[in-house]
């Protein structure tokens, strides 16, 4: 009976112990993933701070980043829902044109059309943009969209000339989101397309600037939506 009594005592004790263990591993958990949102917070707001810095500079497309990275997460939804998941998607978004911090105001603010030397200063800033990040670890993949966002699905584009499925999926969905943007907002030589003529132009380019797939996601979302979005 007295050994009973000691078993059962010993199973008691090692019960309280197991108990004991899992609340301990309840708090580490809990307690990772709070470290863990904050270190995603503050990616989130250094990529944030970074791409503001860009627009602070340009008035004429204020909000550019934040409202293109907006219709940009709402494609990949649309069509490719684990890419509009990924963190890295949103951050290539905001940062694309980081590297225009290194085009000179004359000619980003241009109003007429660029010369030859100056397009070729323009169309470095993907590969500037990238060399900017280059050394920031927590940006993977961001960094392709920042490198691709202006290659083209026929590839005509810049900088690297890559073709279809060669362009980062992340780089395809976002040259949509800018072209959209681009022709909704007023710019000094013409006024704001509507969402509609917005559309037809880039629907036009399926198969030869834009990505097939990606078009057909455009598809997908009304213009209602992408107005609720620019007014956010
Ligand atoms: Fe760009």
């Amino acid at each position: 009976m007295e050994a009973d009594a000691d078993l059962v005592a010993r199973l008691e004790e090692k019960e309280r112990q197991l108990e004991r263990y899992a609340t301990d591993l309840r708090e580490t958990f809990k307690a990772e993933r709070k470290r863990a949102q904050e270190l995603r917070a503050s990616y989130m707001a250094t990529v944030r701070a970074l791409a503001n810095a860009v627009e602070a500079r340009d008035a004429y497309t204020g909000r550019h980043a934040e409202r293109v990275a907006a219709y940009g997460l709402e494609l990949a939804h649309a069509g490719d829902v684990p890419l509009a998941r990924d963190q890295q998607t949103e951050f290539g978004f905001l940062l694309h044109d980081v590297g225009k911090v290194a085009v000179p105001d004359a000619i980003l603010f241009k109003p007429g059309p660029l010369t030859a030397e100056e397009r070729v200063l323009m169309e470095q800033h993907p590969v500037i943009g990238w060399e900017i990040l280059r050394g920031i670890d927590f940006l993977g993949d961001a960094k392709l969209v920042v490198r691709h966002h202006h290659e083209r699905w026929d590839g005509a584009g810049y900088p690297d000339g890559l073709t279809g499925d060669e362009i980062p999926v992340a780089a395809r969905v976002f040259a949509i989101a800018d072209a959209l943007d681009a022709l909704t907002t007023d710019r000094p030589y013409r006024p704001a397309g509507s969402f509609t003529q917005a559309r037809k132009v880039i629907e036009a380019g399926s198969g030869s600037q834009f990505c097939p797939a990606s078009v057909q996601a455009l598809g997908r979302v009304s213009d209602a939506r992408f107005e609720e979005l620019r007014a956010a």
